[in-house]
């Protein structure tokens, strides 16, 4: 245990600290969404093989860059550049994507912990399909009752990062994590024993390689990035609350595991579930969890009302606390800058970071209703944010920290880091290495140049 309130007191609330910003609404609504519109099983194939040769590297990177840095993350790039102070101006990074990344990313949360109040009054009972496409219409562009859900999940969000790294950040990982596996045990449980799930698991384990296209591969690379968080500098800002005698390598591993295995488990849910009515598609689109699955609970558990009703409130209260653990981490990336460089007190850090947050926000939430037409560069505030966030700083951080650290910084330092000052083994450091330097650099590219439309592979 350590007794500087700054670091994780243990490895245990590390590890889980960090999972919980990687597993987020990506694992349960993006990837099943991901894997319906490209075809399943050889799509995970891909994401899986993505996450070990491109993820877990860039993830060690800002583990590596955070923990040697230590205070925040602008100060951590100076001093792993060997103290030039212009290295600085790449910690900022992670402060400009805390905001963007959590105002549309609260937007969603904000339908989840609504989805879960409806699921708890009982609201799913007796609605038929249209009505679930039409409620979720009316609901998404409205211009107060999704800014409301949304500010409940900024408020929380803002009330465990001001709380702290240990008292806030950990104890929350502690206690939601756990909870989550446990709900997701749960409901997969169930979903395996509806009729039909085989063709459920067939979908999302008998890989149809007929189904690769470009398009397939570049959406499992585009994946494996959002559902680990990297590039972002969530994860380079929790590495700052690292313990020296954390093994960067071995719980990167265990991060990216536990946020495949929650994604694979959210498939088991999901897809048995889509396909144990007939007619319904596992392709639906971000819709998928709003429109069709509150419908197929209703339908699949028909006989047994009391089934959906629990299957509905669980499945929803796994999704916002997914959200959640990842929302913290988005928060803390602006809010510890404003914490430590301007000396504001942590709770006032996060409470001007909140605010701004909701304000932009709001504004990404109303892209769905009043302001769908207000554009800005030919897109409305969410997909303006969503492009920003995903498509510009995703990509472009995570090369860019690749560089620094494969071709700027000292290799002594570098090495330092992952061995621990020579203290534990890493049996993976050359081939960490090579990726940073080639491997990931040149891969970021080719999706950036992709998804830009600088070239098209197909
Ligand atoms: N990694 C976070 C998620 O999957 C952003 O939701």
């Amino acid at each position: 245990m350590s007794s500087n309130k700054n670091v994780f007191a243990s490895k245990v609330g590390a590890i889980l600290a960090a999972a919980g910003s990687a597993v987020g609404l990506g694992n349960v609504w993006r990837f099943p969404t991901e894997t319906g519109a490209n075809g399943g099983a050889a799509f995970i194939l891909i994401y899986v093989l993505f996450m070990l040769v491109l993820g877990v590297p860039i993830m060690v990177t800002e583990f590596a860059i955070g923990r040697h840095g230590g205070k925040d993350v602008t100060h951590a790039f100076e001093k792993m550049s060997g103290g030039k102070r212009g290295w600085r101006w790449m910690g900022l990074v992670p402060v400009v994507s805390g905001f963007l990344v959590l105002s549309y990313y609260a937007v969603v949360a904000g339908w989840t912990l609504y989805y879960a109040y409806e699921a708890l009054i009982g609201g799913f009972a007796g609605k038929t399909s249209e009505a679930f496409t039409n409620d979720f219409q009316t609901f998404s562009s409205d211009s107060l009752q999704p800014v409301f859900w949304m500010a409940i999940i900024i408020a929380l969000t803002c009330g465990i990062v001001a709380l702290g790294v240990q008292k806030g950040i950990e104890r929350g990982a502690k206690i939601m994590m756990p909870l989550l596996f446990v709900f997701i045990l749960v409901l997969v449980a169930c979903s395996l024993s509806l009729p039909d799930a085989g063709k459920g698991l067939t979908f999302l384990f008998m890989p149809d390689f007929s189904k690769v296209t470009s398009s397939v591969i570049l959406s499992a690379m585009g994946q494996a990035f959002f559902s680990l968080s990297v590039g972002l500098g969530c994860l380079c800002t929790y590495a700052c609350y690292f313990r020296k005698d954390i093994d960067l390598m071995k719980d990167g591993l265990s991060v990216a595991s536990i946020d495949t295995l929650v994604a694979l488990l959210s498939g088991l849910i999901i897809f048995p579930a889509v396909y144990s009515i007939s007619g319904l598609s596992p392709d639906a689109g971000p819709s998928l969890v709003f429109i069709t699955l509150p419908n197929v609970f209703q339908q699949v558990f028909g006989n047994l009302p009391w089934l959906a009703y629990i299957f509905s409130l669980i499945f929803y209260l796994l999704l916002v606390m997914a959200a959640l653990t990842s929302s913290i981490s988005m928060l803390e990336m602006s809010a510890a800058y404003f914490h430590k460089n301007l000396r504001l007190s942590r709770p006032l850090a996060a409470i001007i970071v909140s605010v701004v947050c909701l304000i932009l926000g709001t504004f990404c939430s109303w892209s769905f209703g009043d302001w769908s037409e207000v554009k800005v560069f030919g897109l409305n505030f969410f997909d303006l944010f969503d492009f920003l966030v995903a498509k510009l700083i995703m990509p472009i951080g995570g090369m860019l920290m690749c560089i620094f650290l494969g071709w700027v910084v000292d290799e002594k330092v570098l090495c330092a880091e992952m061995t621990n000052h020579g203290t534990i083994k890493s049996p993976l450091y050359p081939t960490y290495r090579f990726i940073i330097r080639y491997v990931a650099p040149l891969c970021i590219f080719l999706i950036f140049a992709n998804e830009l439309g600088l070239f098209n592979w197909s």
